[in-house]
């Protein structure tokens, strides 16, 4: 990543290495630190470090609130990759893999109970705050998620229903993310909300992208397992626009594709499908129209031109990632 990223990412990264469990049980507190330890992207946790920059405090204040929503991200995938069936993630084994799905089940909690327990380090009006805003949004991603989750056994799904849906699993997090920052930072209400919006329409092109990769990225760099999503019935995006813009033929033959139990040849079989459709195009003009909007969104911010440029930067990084 470049210039205007890096204090806030080496920051984040080690107070993530500062971070340390007890020893004991082992098999609780090791699958906690291995997610932790494989690292990612860090993005939820900047962006809470570079609002809290961006409206004018220090942003080593919101160290902790960074933390936990990095460690609320973990736990959700911790138990996401129980529900895919994904044996990958960050290019190692998932946890429920490695170890199985009680522990990982297990681990997931505890590390959203740690997670509460960094919002509680903040004074009693901070942490309210933070709390009731982190509570609105995990509550909004177990609806996410048990959508995502409906969907796959539906044979339709509406492309409303779907960009409703990532709104609730992924993009909400990144708009929390950054009120959070907003919140330490004391910004005005109207700040924080624009702040927030933000975060969703960024959030909404970060899945659509997430959607993309999916099917469409080199597995050496990806870290997951490529086409997951359609091995797992997923009605993303993709899926639903191939249906939409179909021949009755090759409705029929998407219809009958997404039946198939899992394979390698089910997801040529789509690829080949949406290569005809144009379906990886018409994805990204779609992403591109939800980041045209998070644009203006930063635009708009009441904050200096110096304080939007790590935005922009983590933007466009977002955007051209491969992983
Ligand atoms: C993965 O998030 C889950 C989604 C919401 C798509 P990231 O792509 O941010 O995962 P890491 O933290 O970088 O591994
Ligand atoms: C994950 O969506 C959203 C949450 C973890 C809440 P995905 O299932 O698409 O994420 P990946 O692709 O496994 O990272
Ligand atoms: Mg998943
Ligand atoms: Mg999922
Ligand atoms: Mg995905």
């Amino acid at each position: 990543m470049e210039s205007n990223l890096q204090k806030y990412l080496q920051f984040i990264e080690d107070s993530v290495k500062a971070v340390r469990f007890p020893e004991k049980p082992a098999s609780l507190y090791e699958p906690m630190s291995y997610i932790l330890r494989l690292g990612g992207k860090r993005m939820r946790p900047v962006l809470t470090l570079m609002a809290c920059d961006a409206f004018g405090s220090d942003y080593k204040n919101a160290q902790n609130a960074a933390l936990a929503v990095e460690l609320f991200h973990n736990f959700s995938l911790i138990h996401d990759d129980i529900m895919d069936k994904a044996p990958l993630r960050r290019g190692e084994q998932t946890v429920h893999t490695r170890w199985n799905e009680n522990t990982a089940i297990l681990s997931g909690d505890a590390l959203l109970i740690e997670a509460y327990k960094l919002l509680l380090t903040y004074d009693a009006g901070k942490s309210q705050s933070l709390i009731k805003l982190f509570n609105t949004t995990a509550t909004e991603v177990c609806e996410g998620q048990q959508y995502d989750m409906d969907f796959e056994s539906r044979t339709v799904v509406s492309i409303p229903e779907y960009l409703d849906m990532i709104r609730l699993k992924t993009a909400v997090l990144l708009g929390c993310s950054l009120q959070m920052g907003a919140i330490l930072s004391n910004a005005s209400a109207e700040n924080q909300t624009d702040i927030y919006h933000f975060g969703v329409n960024l959030g909404i092109a970060f899945q659509l992208q997430d959607d993309i990769l999916d099917l469409y990225a080199d597995q050496a760099k990806f870290g997951k397992q490529i086409g997951g999503d359609i091995r797992s019935n997923k009605k993303t995006y993709l899926v639903l626009k191939a249906f939409e813009d179909a021949t009755p033929d090759q409705h029929k033959a998407l219809s009958a594709l997404i039946q198939e139990k899992e394979s390698d040849q089910k997801v040529t079989n789509a690829v080949a499908l949406f290569a005809t459709l144009h379906i990886k195009e018409k994805a990204m003009a779609k992403m591109n129209e939800f980041y045209t909007t998070a644009m203006k969104n930063l635009a708009h911010l009441q904050i200096s031109e110096e304080h939007k440029k790590p935005f922009y930067e983590l933007a466009s990084f977002l955007m051209n990632r491969e992983n």
